[in-house]
């Protein structure tokens, strides 16, 4: 009851003001907020309580249709930011209050820019800015910032009241980090009159380059290096992202050097050839270039030249007691301070000032210098190490034959039956030819023999080569051999053979006893012989031993 007596109040005073404005007139305007964009057309709708309806604008109208109490008008090239058009009525006794509408005009962004993304070194902060030009209303407007999907920064502008189109910069900073490379950046305008007009979206695109290079590069090369060699060189870079990106630029002496380039576990490295030509220090520059950042390293290479080193005899071919120059010169490109030396094996002979290009060294030939080996050396000290560099020489001594003792002893002593050879050799160059003979005829020398007793004797040796000649007699004693178990045998057979005799003699003396004591017996019985009486006194003997 109490609701419906509100709702009644309330229906009433509607109708009492409806009243009100029956009697005094009305203009509407429709649409009342149009939507229209810059430059376009636009349809208004002036109605009123009368007949004499108008429409007062800044813009080029055309009549677009009437009715009762409306009028129609068409509103092209809408270019004025802040006009509102206005309708009005004339009702011959009072003018109704006239009605305006509001327009927004709107404008898409003209351009929408991301300016350059620059090359960024991961760890710095840098500035991402998107400039957006000629939208309207820009109190519409969304920019945001985008790093692939991720949103960075949505940017509106409620507060914005100028109705024209204007320029908008947005600005973000973001520290660049290393995983963010090629990651792209999105800048996206939205202009959103929903609902009674479009949502228009715009958007500008760049690529992060991010470059990490926080290592220093390394230089790997010798820091000497002879004049004509080569030397292989390696630059790496390591802690470098993305390492694909690093760019070398290795120099020798300034001038550039042709490069290898790989990427290995992270680390790039770019490999060259040096192939020197002048002498002297020389500065290799490896220049590693990634992004933004480029970083150099240097090495001072020290090249070096070390002369050719001849050596010359002038007589390699000479005679005992001949005088013979040994020089040694240096031939080609030489780094000052080289020193020149002559040696053999054991010694040093002759030493150069430094940087004397020749030397030279006498000798009178001896014996012993045949074959010798003299030695040019060129020697530079590079970096407190000594670089040489050589070439040799032999030298030939001709000389007469020397017999010498322990190849051809004075005396031989040979066993009788034993196996041996008479050896007698001579030195000399040439080798010498060693004859010799005994009692006058040519005896083979070095020929294996079985030792007899006629090899005892005087050998007449001769050792010739076309520088003289040596003699020599050796002596030859040949032995019989006198084996112990001989003597010894020998003098059992001779024991043996005295004590034979002795026995056979008692035998023979004992059985002539027997014989005469016999014959004194058989005497005995018939007459006593002289000789009986003799051996009367031994015959006592005998039988005094017989009673033994
Ligand atoms: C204009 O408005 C009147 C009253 O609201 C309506 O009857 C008429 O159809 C409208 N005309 C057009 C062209 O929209
Ligand atoms: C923005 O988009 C609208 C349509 O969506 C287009 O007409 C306009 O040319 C675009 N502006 C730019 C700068 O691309
Ligand atoms: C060795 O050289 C010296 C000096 O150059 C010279 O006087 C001498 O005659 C030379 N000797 C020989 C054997 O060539
Ligand atoms: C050694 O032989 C050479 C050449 O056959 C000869 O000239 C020389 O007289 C000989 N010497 C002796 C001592 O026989």
């Amino acid at each position: 009851m109490q609701r419906f007596l509100i709702f009644f109040l309330l229906a009433l005073g509607s109708w009492a003001s409806e009243k009100e404005a029956t009697k005094e007139g009305f203009v509407r305007i429709s649409p009342e907020n149009p939507v229209v964009e810059f430059g376009g057309s636009l349809v208004l709708n002036c109605s009123a309580s009368c007949e004499t309806i108008g429409l007062e604008t800044a813009f080029t109208k055309v009549p677009n249709g009437t009715g009762s109490n409306w009028k129609a008008f068409l509103l092209t090239d809408i270019r004025d930011w802040v006009s509102d058009p206005l309708c009005y009525a004339n009702c011959g006794d009072h003018q109704p209050k006239p009605a305006s509408a509001t327009i927004t005009i709107y404008k898409p962004p003209e351009s929408v820019e991301l300016d350059l993304v620059p090359e960024m070194e991961a760890g710095k902060p840098y500035d991402l800015t998107c400039r957006v030009y000629g939208v309207a209303p820009i109190w519409h407007l969304t920019v945001t910032l985008l790093k692939g999907a991720e949103q960075l920064l949505v940017k509106t502008f409620e507060d914005h009241t100028a109705p024209e189109a204007g320029p908008v910069v947005v600005k973000h900073t973001i520290i660049a980090q290393r995983n963010d490379h090629k990651k792209p950046i999105t800048c996206q305008t939205s202009l959103d009159l929903r609902p009674r007009g479009p949502l228009l979206k715009n958007t500008s695109h760049s690529i992060l380059r991010i470059f990490d290079f926080a290592g220093i590069p390394q230089l790997h090369a010798g820091l000497f290096l002879e004049a004509g060699t080569e030397m292989t060189v390696t630059c790496d870079a390591s802690e470098v992202s993305p390492a694909e990106e690093a760019a070398f630029d290795l120099r020798f002496a300034g001038k550039p050097l042709t490069l290898n380039t790989r990427v290995t576990g992270g680390v790039a490295s770019a490999q060259a050839v040096v192939i020197p030509s002048s002498v002297g220090e020389h500065e290799l520059l490896c220049r590693v270039s990634l992004g933004p950042v480029t970083k150099n390293v240097k090495k001072m290479v020290n090249v070096f030249a070390l002369p050719k080193p001849i050596l010359q005899i002038d007589h390699s071919e000479a005679v005992v007691n001949q005088m013979v120059n040994v020089t040694c010169s240096a031939d080609g490109n030489a780094s000052p301070g080289f020193k020149m030396q002559i040696r053999d094996a054991a010694k040093i002979l002759a030493s150069s000032n430094q940087d004397q290009p020749f030397l030279q060294h006498e000798v009178i030939t001896q014996e012993e210098d045949n074959g010798r080996e003299f030695i040019c050396q060129v020697i530079l000290i590079v970096g407190g190490h000594p670089k040489e560099r050589s070439s040799s020489q032999k030298l030939t001594v001709f000389y007469g034959p020397q017999i010498d003792d322990s190849k051809c002893p004075h005396t031989l002593t040979w066993e009788e039956g034993s196996r041996t050879s008479f050896t007698c050799s001579a030195l000399g160059n040439p080798t010498p030819t060693v004859q010799c003979w005994k009692d006058g005829r040519p005896y083979s020398i070095g020929e294996q023999q079985l030792v007899k007793r006629d090899h005892d004797g005087i050998y007449h040796c001769n050792a010739t080569n076309q520088y003289g000649s040596d003699v020599r007699d050796v002596t030859v004693h040949v032995e019989s051999p006198q084996p112990i178990g001989l003597i010894v045998g020998c003098v059992i057979g001779a024991v043996v053979i005295i004590a034979c005799a002795a026995a056979v003699a008692y035998y023979i003396y004992y059985n002539e006893q027997r014989i005469g004591i016999y014959h004194l017996r058989k005497q005995g019985k018939h007459r006593q012989s002289p000789q009986a009486v003799g051996n009367s006194a031994e015959q006592r003997f005998l039988n005094g031993k017989a009673n033994v």
